[in-house]
């Protein structure tokens, strides 16, 4: 029996096809037609209407916060339930970070706690330059209610939409839905170029800025003339051929995301003490990664044993993002709640969510999970 793992590469004929002429027409540097194609096709694929190919999901939040002018001591505000490369950029900038919780029906940033922490910085007398909210595990935020607290108080919005590219709220797909939006092409994420990322925006003139500062902020002169600090961060031309390829198949892959994720409610949800990622009555998550939790109590085993019992069958799973406020390097930043999140971290379970896994393999996952109650 081959190793399951969490969530694998799933490449096509396409990407490989489009990679080779890439490779052929000799435009290996990060510029070229399929970095340019790529933009256009992600604008439409996110309905934002600039956008900028860049080396990673990273690169696209750290430039997000250079545009709006994010730099030493100012504040910004991020989700405490997120992985570390929502947040880094912040330390990145040597910003102030301020967390909050996620909310318990969608695991999405909680807008009352960011009308919560947004009261505080003013009474504080000092607001946030930025806020950033992640469409998690490929499911969009509130972004009505979170736009709606931000522009009460002027601060503006970056979406970190890494894994939620396919995904809908309210009719709008994720990437376009704040002022800036970051998406990335890891290599566990819904579609992928290896590594790679973009940055989203109807600000025509920032994603100009975006894509200058990506080639090191070189100046329009024949010699090399720089007034800004520059960075190495643009997509090379190959990647981007194998990201146009896969973005052909993206809807294939959200369907057959959301299959697994129908397969394991089918094939669990009897079971006592286990419940389900929340699907918002706002939009369509892409299920990135079909996630679980377990009440240990009600179970009879927590979600290490069930992660061990997995893995002892040579199948991968994940607990869930460990907050933020309970991570060493994040010691001592203000969060506003965080029990949500981290009752999360304690009870919950990434399964194996690859849009390649076959029928067997789902069978094999549900089996060796239901297995741990006996
Ligand atoms: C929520 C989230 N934000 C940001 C990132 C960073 O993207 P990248 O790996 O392309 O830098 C990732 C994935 O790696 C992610 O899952």
């Amino acid at each position: 029996m081959s190793r399951i793992y969490l969530s694998p590469p799933h490449m096509g004929a396409a990407e490989r096809d489009l990679l080779l002429s890439a490779y052929d027409s000799n435009w290996i540097a990060p510029l070229g037609p399929n970095v340019d194609g790529f933009e256009r096709e992600l604008a439409v694929a996110t309905g934002a209407s600039h956008c900028a190919a860049l080396s990673s999901g990273t690169a696209a939040l750290h430039l997000a916060l250079i545009l709006l002018g994010v730099g030493p001591g100012d504040r910004v505000i991020g989700p405490t339930f997120t992985f570390a490369a929502t947040v880094n950029p912040v330390a990145y900038q040597r910003a102030e970070l301020i967390l909050c919780d996620a909310d318990p029906g969608s695991w999405n940033l909680d807008p009352a706690r960011l009308e919560e922490a947004l009261a505080w910085c003013d009474a504080d007398g000092r607001l946030p330059k930025a806020i950033i909210a992640v469409d998690l595990y490929g499911q969009a935020a509130d972004w009505d209610s979170i736009r709606e607290v931000a522009a009460r108080y002027g601060v503006p919005t970056i979406e970190d939409a890494a894994a939620a590219l396919g995904a809908t709220y309210k009719g709008r797909p994720a990437g376009g839905l704040a002022d800036f939006g970051a998406v990335s092409f890891n290599g566990n994420k819904i579609i992928t170029t290896s590594g790679g990322g973009a940055l989203l925006s109807d600000r025509g003139d920032a994603i100009a800025l975006a894509r200058k500062l990506s080639t090191q902020a070189r100046d329009d002169a024949p010699h090399y003339e720089h007034t800004l600090i520059g960075y190495n961060y643009r997509l090379s031309n190959l990647l981007a051929a194998v990201g146009r390829g896969q973005l052909q198949v993206l809807a294939d892959r959200v369907a057959a995301r959301r299959a697994n994720f129908a397969a394991y409610v089918d094939g669990l949800s009897d079971l006592p003490g286990i419940g389900f990622h929340p699907e918002a009555s706002t939009g369509v998550c892409n299920r990135w990664l079909s996630c679980v939790t377990i009440d240990p109590a009600r179970f009879g085993a927590d979600r290490e044993d069930v992660r061990k019992a997995l893995l002892a069958q040579d199948i991968e799973s994940r607990p869930l993002w460990k907050p933020m406020h309970q991570q060493p390097v994040f010691a001592g930043v203000r969060v506003f709640g965080g029990e949500v999140a981290a009752g999360l971290f304690d009870h919950g379970l990434a399964l194996p969510s690859g849009s390649s896994l076959t029928r067997d393999d789902l069978d094999r996952v549900i089996a060796a999970f239901r297995a741990c109650r006996s």
